[in-house]
């Protein structure tokens, strides 16, 4: 039943003073494989850290999150463990996950009277089980009501896509842990595949490449760095090297090599295939009036895998579709997780479906 006019007008003013009492917020959380990024309703991204833990298996205590915890890989005593919590988009060890949520929601909010609503993001692949975890961390690390989201429909909404309308628009998420590319048309998905491939696999590619060409070992975050650097995945003019410090392989001494961005494809060519085979699959699978618009727009990337040079020209190259980077695309997820609960009062908690939202006007 609809409020009469005369009172709605009344309370209006006591409603816009609770407001900027700030009891509740809304809050979105890309709790990803690599970085955790928290949009607060209203300021923006107020938090992006790695997601990283480091406890002292002495004590059990948490001796630091995010940054501070990266710093202490490879660096720390024996009793410092340093952990990331999540392995593949999903949660793999929950206590350590539900801290790095504790640490993000009181970053966030400080000291709110009311628990905060939480849109926590997902892959398109999770299984329920996996869902459920995420859920129950969330509430227990704080949050009042707890919503989910399918990553790329974030994405795509945090990128400033226009999800609502019925068109197709190509979302491609190459985060840490998977890659999740979905055709998407009135706030819902049509097509998705996610894919357990993204930026870690393509590290451990370029290690195996280092050490397969060169006889030289060299850490994940070594190939990390490279892969940053100088990884490319298209044909280019300005070509780049990096000098790397490892260990021979042979002797176990240190070795010093050059590495060149023209050697970048064939260092990463197992797991790029896998993310352009996902890619085309789910074009294979697309309707074809949504295919039509998705050549018309394009396919727009996200997360920080879309950062390599030359990823958006090799799959514009072998799909045919134009292809575009989103602007900052590693805070794109967490700004569509906030975009998300805003209008929406009543959602049930859980997995959200913003398309039957709409309809229902929840
Ligand atoms: N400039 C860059 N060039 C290439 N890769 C980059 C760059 N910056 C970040 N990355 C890579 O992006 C990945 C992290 O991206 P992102 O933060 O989107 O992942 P995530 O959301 O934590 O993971 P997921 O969504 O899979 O759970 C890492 O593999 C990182 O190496
Ligand atoms: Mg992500």
């Amino acid at each position: 039943m609809q409020m009469p006019k005369w009172l709605a007008r009344l309370i209006s003013p006591i409603r816009q003073w609770v407001g900027k009492l700030n009891l509740r917020r809304n809050i979105g959380i890309d709790l990803g494989t690599v970085n955790v990024l928290v949009y607060v309703e209203g300021k923006g991204v107020v938090l992006r850290e790695p997601s990283v833990v480091a406890v002292d298996t002495t004590t059990d205590q948490i001796v630091a999150v995010g940054s501070g915890a990266q710093a202490l890989i490879g660096r720390a005593p024996a009793n410092i463990e340093t952990i990331r919590p999540l392995r593949e988009g999903v949660i793999s060890q929950y206590d350590v996950t539900l801290k790095m949520l504790q640490y993000c929601i009181r970053t966030a909010c400080g000291n709110m009277i009311l628990p905060p609503r939480v849109m926590v993001c997902v892959p398109s692949g999770v299984t329920e089980v996996e869902e459920r975890a995420v859920v129950d961390a969330a509430r227990e690390a704080g949050a009042g009501k707890v919503y989910l989201m399918e990553e790329p429909v974030a994405a795509a909404l945090g990128a400033g896509l226009d999800i609502s309308a019925p068109v197709g628009r190509m979302i491609v998420d190459i985060g840490g842990g998977t890659t999740d590319i979905a055709v998407i048309s009135m706030g819902g998905v049509v097509v998705s595949e996610s894919v357990r491939i993204a930026g870690d696999k393509l590290d451990e590619a370029v290690m195996r490449y280092v050490r397969r060409q060169y006889g030289v070992l060299v850490g994940i975050q070594t190939a990390e760095l490279i892969k940053q650097r100088i990884g490319a995945l298209y044909s280019h003019k300005q070509v780049r090297s990096v000098e790397v410090r490892g260990r021979s392989a042979q002797t176990g001494l240190p070795q010093v090599i050059t590495l060149s961005s023209k050697e970048m494809l064939e260092a990463m060519t197992e797991p790029v295939s896998a993310i352009l085979d996902a890619v085309c699959s789910v074009i294979e699978r697309t309707p074809p009036e949504l295919l039509g618009d998705i050549l018309k727009h394009g396919i727009v990337m996200t997360g920080g895998g879309s950062m390599i040079r030359g990823f958006d020209q090799l799959i514009q190259k072998v799909t045919g579709v134009p292809v575009r980077v989103a602007d900052d695309p590693i805070t794109c997820v967490s700004r569509g997780t906030g975009i998300a609960l805003r209008g929406y009062k009543k959602l049930p908690e859980g997995s959200i479906n913003l398309a039957r939202a709409r309809r229902d006007r929840l």
